[in-house]
């Protein structure tokens, strides 16, 4: 049996379009489940919207529209945006849907069972777009006078009647968890921030809300909907069937990896394995909190309205491009400010030149001197046994990398070996060769093929089209294209598709 590999995005707040932000966590965790996929493990990738609370009720009713029809309207906006960037999630989940009603309403119960819940009343602040609670001491005072969340957010004073869940209690054990697991939380420097936010003292915390409708109800009291991100967390264990711990799904449970935003790490960090402890169930193994996306040094959001359109980019630059150019561009647990012109520049200079004229001067001097076909492994130098090492060792190299979600340093290794390759086929020269020593030259061709299908085979989760049709056109079969098969090497003789161009040159419209 595969071993089993359960990864996640946050799921998205239907409040407006999705922006270059949602479509970075995606990416991301497309791109490791498509990795694991590759190396061998049975993957179960779940994205999907978040779709109650007050924040929702609010956009819908700006937008004059009952709130089921408007986050039936969004939801499929996020679906649509998953297919337009090749993501292949096995779910999408829906927080309006009956699976995880059900699933919410059993896991209230059995906190509330195990005594973890108690009524009493809320008197603070409240910040809707961020659907967060704050204390005082955390709220700042903008240039105007007006108290802000110290994310910028507005706040509002709340006072209403409310259960509280007791994450006063989770302290110790909370701090235990993060000591016994040092992988739980990443990158490291935002580790030490949850533990010194926990150690700094945990108030309990408010779980429902009376003042609005758009939620679940707290069974046995209606009065009451339950805090949205209590609903919204329960998302990970709806998906693997929650509550029925016998469903087939349930054997994914803990997931191995919840992918979020920095904002939304406290939520995932502390909250959720609080709940999850509280009720009994097995902790996630482990949460990555990436960085932000800004637009002219400002965070990209809805509600602050500078996003950036990820169709638009696709429709500019390409798919692959743009994952790439994500994952590529910033180191993962960072910020870092997009922009066109450093697309570009990737574009045209690792993949059109680096990556795009090796593949294709390889192949056309296969096709014009090889007929087309794929020549046999000769006798091997220092060299082509050194260069075809370092092809050979990017799995290893890959799979550390991103189980520590390092991308860039993982695209890092796979374009020190095509840097390399660029020099080594320089350095042969086969164009040359073809007079002098033409069995010399087949020999160079063939260490380059083979290079280029490992390379090929570990970038297909970052660029899955331009790769399928580099493994094409380097006549690797489909069904030889995972991580276990590259040992074996393509027949020689084979019959190779005419080469063609993977990455054209982008050359940006004056404007
Ligand atoms: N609904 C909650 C998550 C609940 S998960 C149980 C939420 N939704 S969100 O739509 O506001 O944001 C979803 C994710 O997108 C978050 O991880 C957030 O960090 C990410 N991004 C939103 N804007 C972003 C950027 N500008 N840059 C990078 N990621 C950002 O939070």
């Amino acid at each position: 049996m595969k071993p089993t590999y359960y990864i996640t995005t946050p799921i998205f707040y239907v409040n407006g379009a999705p922006h270059i932000g949602h479509a970075y966590t995606t990416i991301a965790c497309d791109v490791l489940a498509r990795w694991k996929r590759l190396d061998g493990f049975d993957v179960f990738f779940l994205t999907g919207t978040d779709e109650h609370g007050q924040k929702v009720e609010k956009a819908a009713a700006d937008a004059a529209v009952p709130p089921q029809e408007f986050t039936d309207r969004i939801s499929t906006t996020f679906r649509d945006m998953g297919r337009r960037l090749g993501i292949a999630s096995d779910d999408f989940i829906r927080t309006t849907e009956a699976r995880h009603k059900r699933a919410c309403a059993e896991l209230w119960r059995r906190l509330e069972a195990a005594g973890h819940i108690y009524l009493g009343s809320y008197d603070g602040w409240y910040a809707v777009r961020d659907e967060a609670f704050y204390d005082e001491g955390e709220l700042v005072t903008a240039a105007d006078g007006r108290k802000l969340a110290p994310t910028g957010a507005p706040v509002e004073w709340v006072r209403e009647p409310s259960y509280f869940f007791r994450l006063s209690a989770m302290q110790e054990r909370l701090l235990a968890h993060y000591e016994a697991n040092p992988d739980f939380i990443g990158p490291a420097s935002r580790r030490n921030e949850v533990i010194s936010f926990v150690r700094g003292g945990l108030r309990d915390l408010s779980v429902s809300r009376t003042s609005f409708r758009w939620g679940i109800p707290v069974p046995g009291d209606e009065a009451h909907v339950m805090y949205v991100w209590l609903d919204a967390l329960a998302n990970y264990i709806t998906a693997a069937g929650f509550p029925d711990e016998n469903a087939a799904k349930w054997r994914y449970w803990p997931a191995d990896l919840h992918v979020v935003g920095k904002d939304i790490l406290r939520f995932h960090a502390v909250y959720w394995p609080a709940f999850l402890l509280a009720a009994g169930i097995e902790l996630p193994k482990r949460i990555y909190a990436h960085g932000w996306w800004t637009a002219g040094g400002e965070k990209m959001s809805k509600s602050i309205g500078n996003v950036m359109d990820p169709e638009d980019l696709v429709a500019t630059y390409g798919l692959d491009p743009l994952r790439f150019f994500l994952l590529r561009e910033v180191p993962f647990g960072n910020d870092g400010d997009f922009s066109r012109r450093a697309l570009v520049a990737r574009l045209n200079t690792e993949l059109a030149n680096d990556l795009g004229n090796l593949a294709q001067r390889s192949l056309s001097l296969i096709a014009r001197n090889c007929e087309g076909r794929m020549p046999a492994a000769g006798a091997r130098t220092e060299d082509d046994t050194a260069m075809l090492a370092a092809a050979e060792a990017l799995p290893g190299l890959l799979r550390a990398h991103l189980d520590r979600q390092t991308f860039g340093e993982a695209l890092e290794e796979v374009w020190r070996v095509i840097r390399a390759a660029n020099s080594y086929i320089d350095r042969q020269a086969p164009w040359a060769l073809r007079k002098t020593d033409p069995a010399r030259m087949a020999d160079v061709l063939r260490v380059l093929a083979d290079l280029l299908r490992w390379v090929a085979a570990v970038l297909q989760p970052f660029m899955p089209d331009s790769m399928a049709r580099l493994l094409d056109q380097l006549g690797v079969a489909p069904e030889l294209r995972n991580l276990a098969d590259l040992a074996a090497p393509v027949p020689a003789g084979t019959s190779l598709p005419a080469p063609a161009g993977i990455f054209p040159r982008h050359v940006e419209d004056a404007v």
